[in-house]
């Protein structure tokens, strides 16, 4: 049989392949994908955001819940059809799921041709063409972490931080770059550490390289990214240690950047000098990410988070005494093995108090593979599991809500990051030319204002508020000499 994919090259007239991607997960995951696609463009690859159009279909997953594995699982049986239209087409599983499921995929999903884990991403361009020379899937994951030293395991996660590609970027003004990869804290519900491999801190020289590469491309704003941030530690030769706080130091230091952020830190590893770092840097967000999952200390022992709840309410304290008005934001998990209904109500009384800025909560969901699958049951239904979310984001709604309605009347500096959605619209306004930013406490504003603004710092004044964004005007003045 003779099929449009062995007499019709691949790519188009000019002989470019087409790459389409799509991304679940973290933060970690849309970095990840920019540098697959950095890497292919460098191998005559183009993007398109047209499946129909694509020669190599890409998903890059996430395996931290059920729900982003289905989403997956329910995509690769949709595009079933494309392949058996397009023989020639590459379909591709990238990723935590990768890791995680490893073979059984192509057996689940017999159209794949590459299936490739977060530690071998650098290796696609390469897998793509193995698979189609050969004539077979390829697949590509890094040790189990039990199956060799950790120096072995370690080896076969490996880094390729410094391709960029700016077309990836949620804007071309805000990049993320890595500092840590993987994970050793290993709690019970978390199917990271197994996934991302061990804990490694970037070299500093590296990490500075790749800042300073982002603001010559014109970023101004920079999110540095690890599982526990705050752990970062890296050790010279000469026995010098770098800290997340030098690095903050460092990354301050590099004309054009004008806003650092970082995360998601881990409770235990606040240290003094990281709090201190983001009270005397001006340039540094007064914002951190730092997940409590639970207020209820029997249920934190379970989770192995290694701190209590009243360590936990201690080290806020610390962090607002440290840097005043800095806004914190949390996870929770609802639901973990054998939450009592008295446990549930510690965390709520927890959220009540903490007045985060505000929580991501999540119904647990079981990790094959994981500790907490292994010795506890998943005894909690999910109805239960399902109400408990509700109760709690209503919680944390409400005090965001009252928390935003505070700022009215105030003026933030906001970088301004693009259009913003319809669906943010402020009663009574037209939505044309409704901007969105976000203040240094991470809140985000919507503003009408010329699109000439984005990219820009600019004043906006606050008048009024949702749990989830603020509303405000560009005084008049701040607007003369930019284009309407
Ligand atoms: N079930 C539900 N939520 C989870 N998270 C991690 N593992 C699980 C799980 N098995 C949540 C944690 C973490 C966030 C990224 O995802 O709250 O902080
Ligand atoms: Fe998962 Fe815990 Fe590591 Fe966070 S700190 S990635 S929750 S194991």
């Amino acid at each position: 049989m003779a099929d449009d994919a062995t007499t019709i090259p691949d790519g188009d007239a000019r002989g470019r392949k087409k790459v389409y991607i799509e991304t679940v997960g973290c933060q970690m995951n849309l970095l990840d994908s920019e540098l697959v696609i950095a890497r292919l463009r460098d191998e005559g690859y183009e993007l398109t955001t047209d499946i129909d159009q694509a020669d190599a279909i890409l998903y890059n997953t996430c395996s931290v819940r059920q729900h982003a594995e289905d989403k997956i699982y329910s995509a690769l049986g949709r595009i079933k059809n494309v392949k058996k239209r397009k023989p020639g087409v590459s379909i591709g599983v990238l990723g935590c799921m990768a890791q995680k499921d490893q073979g059984s995929i192509l057996k689940r999903a017999p159209h794949v041709d590459v299936v490739i884990g977060p530690g071998q991403l650098g290796r696609v361009p390469q897998l793509l063409e193995e698979a189609k020379r050969e004539g077979k899937p390829q697949l590509a994951v890094s040790l189990d972490r039990r199956a060799g030293t950790r120096e072995t395991i370690t080896a076969s996660f490996e880094g390729y931080d410094p391709d960029r590609e700016p077309s990836m970027r949620p804007s071309p003004f805000q990049a993320f770059v890595r500092v840590m990869m993987g994970c050793d804290k290993f709690c019970t519900y978390c199917i990271v550490p197994s996934v991302r491999g061990p804990e490694q801190s970037r070299p500093p020289g590296a990490i500075l390289a790749e800042a300073r590469l982002l603001a010559a491309q014109g970023v101004k704003e920079i999110t540095l990214l690890g599982q526990t941030v705050n752990s970062y530690k890296h050790r010279e030769g000469d026995g010098r240690t770098t800290r997340l706080s030098d690095l903050l130091y460092a990354i301050h230091d590099i004309p054009g950047v004008e806003r650092i952020k970082f995360i998601t830190s881990f409770p235990n590893d606040m240290t003094d000098d990281l709090l201190q770092a983001v009270r005397d840097l001006p340039r540094a967000s007064r914002y951190i990410h730092v997940p409590a999952q639970s207020g209820c200390d029997e249920v934190l022992r379970r989770m192995k988070r290694m701190y209590s709840a009243s360590f936990y309410e201690e080290m806020l304290a610390r962090m607002r005494e440290t840097i005043p008005g800095v806004a914190v934001s949390s996870d929770f998990i609802v639901g973990f093995c054998g939450e009592s209904e008295e446990s549930f109500e510690r965390t709520v009384g927890l959220v009540e108090r903490a007045r985060f800025k505000n929580s991501f909560i999540f119904k647990y969901s079981r990790r094959q593979g994981t500790k907490a699958d292994a010795l506890f049951p998943d005894d909690v239904p999910e109805a239960v599991k399902k109400r408990r979310n509700n109760d709690l984001l209503a919680v944390q709604t409400a005090i965001s809500l009252e928390d935003n309605r505070r700022l009215i009347g105030e003026t933030a500096e906001v970088l301004v990051e693009g259009r913003s959605r319809s669906t943010t619209r402020r009663e009574g306004w037209d939505g044309t030319d409704q901007l969105t930013g976000r203040t240094a406490c991470d809140r985000i504003v919507v503003f009408e204002g010329p699109e000439e603004l984005v990219g820009r710092f600019i004043r906006v004044r606050i008048e009024d508020a949702s749990a989830v964004t603020l509303f405000g005007r560009v005084p008049a003045a701040d607007l003369a000499g930019v284009p309407a």
